[in-house]
């Protein structure tokens, strides 16, 4: 039979450092394991020590509100939010008020575009997504409404018709309101459609654009904007006493930023002589049966309103002009 070789012997130094570290395994095996459990006791005396204290009195406040809520059976009232509205001011008044409030005064056209950014625009760049649909013209037949107001901007597409259709309509005093927080969504200017936008500093430039085309559609007085989330924008318009007779919603489409912005934008709804209309695009893609079209049936059947739907839009009337909010 044929015999494996023997290794040769190991060296004396060797042999005898080996002995050392068997005999020290163990106790550097036992350091580790008293380290590992004096962590995780102080973590988790942390931890008791905590729960052992009382917890903070504005937790207590939350907790007992929503106690109340519960046994008062309107926990599920999370469509009544935000502030209560003030006075309206008369809609000649609106864009004076909007420019004093956000632009202390001074029209951002002014001395546009600023150097830094002049040679970084296109002259015109309007990209929407349904943003000439027939339901633009059929509201503002409709309604002919003295101010606008649209939530989600974007590069104006939409903003810029409803300008146009006002000036063919008649409707010269019009102001259409734009709020958008002009930074589109995280990822966008990946899309081949939007790949040539150019960016300073993580700055994807789109408000800057979105006034060229302004400027380019000879719009700067029929348009003012607010360059802000949509929650504090509306919430604002609220507290000002800013409405609107028609309210388009097309800012962010998950359910819960649907939900808040139709919320917060009914409230804006002033109804005129043919009622106040909100409305919204994409009511029929996939990904909106989880998002604005959930929002919108949960809104219009809290509320006890009926969903028209043109084109790819959803549209609420609200005809009764003494309508409670
Ligand atoms: C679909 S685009 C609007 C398109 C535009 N209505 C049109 O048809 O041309 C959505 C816009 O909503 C804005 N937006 C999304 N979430 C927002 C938020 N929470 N606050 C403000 N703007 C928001 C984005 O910056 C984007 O410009």
């Amino acid at each position: 039979m044929k015999q494996e070789p023997r290794s040769p012997p190991l060296p004396h130094h060797f042999r005898y450092s080996k002995r050392i570290s068997s005999a020290v395994k163990p106790v550097v095996y036992f350091i580790c394991l008293l380290l590992a459990y004096s962590l995780g006791y102080l973590s988790s005396y942390t931890r008791n020590n905590y729960t052992h204290n009382k917890p903070p009195a504005h937790v207590n406040a939350v907790v007992s509100y929503v106690n109340t809520a519960i046994s008062s059976g309107t926990e599920g009232d999370h469509n009544n939010f935000g502030a209560v509205c003030g006075e309206a001011v008369p809609s000649q008044n609106i864009r004076h008020t909007i420019l004093e409030r956000v632009f202390k005064g001074i029209s951002p056209w002014q001395n546009f575009p600023p150097p830094r950014v002049d040679n970084l625009l296109r002259k015109k760049w309007v990209k929407g997504w349904g943003s000439k649909g027939a339901v633009f013209e059929n509201l503002i037949r409709k309604v002919r409404p003295k101010t606008i107001i649209e939530v989600g901007t974007f590069l104006g597409a939409s903003a810029l018709h409803m300008v146009e259709l006002t000036r063919r309509l008649g409707l010269n005093n019009t102001q259409v309101v734009c709020i958008d927080d002009f930074r589109g969504w995280p990822g966008f200017s990946d899309h081949q459609k939007f790949k040539d936008m150019k960016m300073v500093n993580g700055d994807v430039l789109l408000m800057y654009q979105f006034m060229q085309n302004v400027v380019n559609g000879n719009a700067t007085e029929s348009v003012v904007y607010m360059p802000f989330s949509s929650g504090s924008a509306l919430e604002k318009l609220c507290e000002w006493g800013v409405f609107g007779e028609l309210i388009e919603v097309d800012a962010g489409h998950d359910f819960h930023s649907a939900w808040s912005d139709i919320n917060r934008a009914f409230k804006l709804l002033k109804p005129g002589s043919a009622g106040g209309v909100l409305f919204g695009h994409d009511y029929f893609t996939a990904a909106d049966n989880r998002g604005v079209r959930r929002a919108v049936n949960l809104f219009a059947s809290v509320h006890n309103l009926t969903v028209q739907v043109d084109g790819q839009h959803w549209v609420i009337h609200i005809t009764n002009p003494s309508f409670s909010y």
